[in-house]
């Protein structure tokens, strides 16, 4: 059933999150300097600039290294076990240093946190953890930071909370002057029959179209010149509350804003709407880049993953973008290796792959999740063969990118500058508007600025270019 309004936390409990904040900024013995180490997605990439700036707030800088912090935190990932394996892995490299120096406070948060038995397991394996919390409540580390450091003790709070809520008004610490992330919905209701997502993300929210509007500007107010809207399937937005604007509304309302380039990530192919071709087609900002998920080429696969569109449906939505962005720009993730996937299913995802001619894919083996469907399915693929296809798959992507990119010389691109090339002060790189790092002779006072590139040359993952006046 729909809400009549998005669920925020009351004003009062960010009041009192923003008084522990005060409180443990007033501490003599607390931790001085802190290194947030994040994994995962641009969700969790945002949730980390949002704890940056709760330290912030609670008195902390940032520290030079992750060995000279006085507090390490891990914001963790669980989509595939690598990803879990790697941020366990150094969590458990900072068990030496918390040896040579006891007064070190470890921290871990995000997606592997609220998997189930996961607070037990961090309290009877990693001994030297001092505080774990999961991604519900984000909004209480000052208060958990303030118990674990006043008491001595280790503290591990975890909230299985279906429904979930929407903080606002958190402080956030953003990593660029120029680029923002701006969450426009937390949480995922597909249910995929691979992915954990929807487990531990909990079920979707939209934020109030007013409360997103409004940061967009005040960050173009701030000088921000892109903004990425972020949310796991973006194109539900605002269908869990009464009255609500639509993604596709929300996105002609953004693009009076003004800010110049507007991306969103990620868009579910089976709720790509007309209306929402129509704006991107109309509108002055929204970059005709779209990254769109389609994970495998063959119906079978796609119907016992739970995506809900067939190969057909997924082409049909393609050949509608372009023909009304003909310049669009697609990007796509794929898995393979999926439960019971035969030869010539993969086979399907190469030729899909092939037909559509994505600018770049990222390609995933699958990795049983536990707790989801596909995780229970027979005929799990070894390793060996998945590792097979998965080289061959990026082989034929490579040669689709070389291609795309070959076309794209002589073109001109607009380029928002970010930084100087770590090996030539001279050179700078930035993103065009299809989201491809192009490099070019350039000053460093260009960075933060938008300016017109030649196309002259393609490589492997970057463009090179020429700025024209
Ligand atoms: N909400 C986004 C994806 C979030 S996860 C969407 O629906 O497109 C990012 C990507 O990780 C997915 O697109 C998928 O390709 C991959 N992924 C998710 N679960 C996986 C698993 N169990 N094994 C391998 N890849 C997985
Ligand atoms: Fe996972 Fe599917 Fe939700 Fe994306 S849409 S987060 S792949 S369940
Ligand atoms: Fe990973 Fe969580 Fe994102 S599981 S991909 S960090 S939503």
């Amino acid at each position: 059933m729909k809400r009549t309004q998005a669920i925020e936390l009351p004003a009062e409990e960010i009041e009192r999150q923003r008084g522990w904040m005060r409180e443990f900024a007033a501490l003599e013995d607390r931790p001085q300097t802190y290194c947030v180490v994040t994994y995962g997605c641009q969700m969790n990439a945002h949730d980390s600039e949002t704890l940056e700036g709760m330290l912030s707030e609670m008195g902390m800088t940032k520290a030079e290294s992750r060995e000279a912090a006085d507090f390490v935190i891990f914001n963790t990932c669980c989509v595939r076990d690598n990803a879990q394996r790697r941020a366990l892995g150094n969590v458990v490299w900072l068990k030496e240093l918390k040896k040579q120096r006891p007064e070190l406070m470890v921290a871990v948060c995000g997606c592997m946190m609220q998997q189930p038995g996961m607070g037990e397991q961090i309290l009877r394996q990693y001994p030297f953890v001092d505080l774990a919390f999961g991604t519900h409540n984000l909004y209480r580390f000052a208060q958990l930071m303030l118990q674990a450091v006043k008491s001595r003790r280790r503290v591990v709070e975890v909230i299985a909370d279906d429904e979930g809520s929407i903080p606002e008004e958190l402080p956030v610490r953003r990593s660029s002057p120029y680029h923002a992330y701006i969450t426009i919905m937390y949480g995922c209701n597909n249910f995929c029959s691979y992915c954990i997502v929807p487990y531990v993300r909990g079920r979707e929210r939209s934020r109030a179209s007013a409360r997103i509007i409004e940061e967009a500007r005040q960050l173009k107010a701030e000088g921000v010149r892109e903004i990425m809207l972020l949310g796991q399937n973006v194109n539900s937005y605002g269908l869990d509350v009464e009255g609500e604007l639509s993604f596709a509304q929300l996105l002609s309302a953004l693009d009076e804003v003004g800010i110049e380039r507007i991306r969103f990530m990620t868009s579910h192919p089976k709720d790509i709407s007309d209306e929402l071709i129509d704006v991107m087609a109309a509108s002055k900002h929204i970059c005709h880049a779209l990254h769109l998920p389609v994970q495998h080429g063959n119906n079978r696969v796609l119907r016992s993953m739970n995506r809900r569109y067939t190969r057909e449906k997924y082409l049909e939505r393609v050949a509608a973008i372009r023909a009304k962005v003909p310049d669009i720009s697609l990007t796509t993730d794929l898995i393979v290796g999926y439960p019971g996937e035969t030869e010539e299913e993969f086979e399907d995802t190469c030729s899909l792959v092939r037909e559509v001619g994505y600018d770049s894919a990222f390609t995933f083996i699958y990795s049983p999740r536990v707790g989801t469907r596909a995780a229970d399915m027979p005929d799990q693929i070894p390793e060996d063969v998945s590792s097979r296809r998965i080289q061959q798959l990026i082989a034929i992507q490579k040669e689709i990118t070389h291609a795309r990119y070959a076309a794209y010389v002589g073109q001109v691109h607009s380029v928002l500058v970010d930084e100087a090339s770590k090996r030539d002060e001279h050179q700078m790189a930035g993103k065009n508007e299809y989201n491809i790092t192009v490099n070019f002779p350039g000053t460093p006072e260009l960075i933060g600025q938008i300016v017109r590139v030649k196309i002259t040359s393609a490589g492997e993952s970057t463009l090179r270019g020429e700025t024209i006046d």
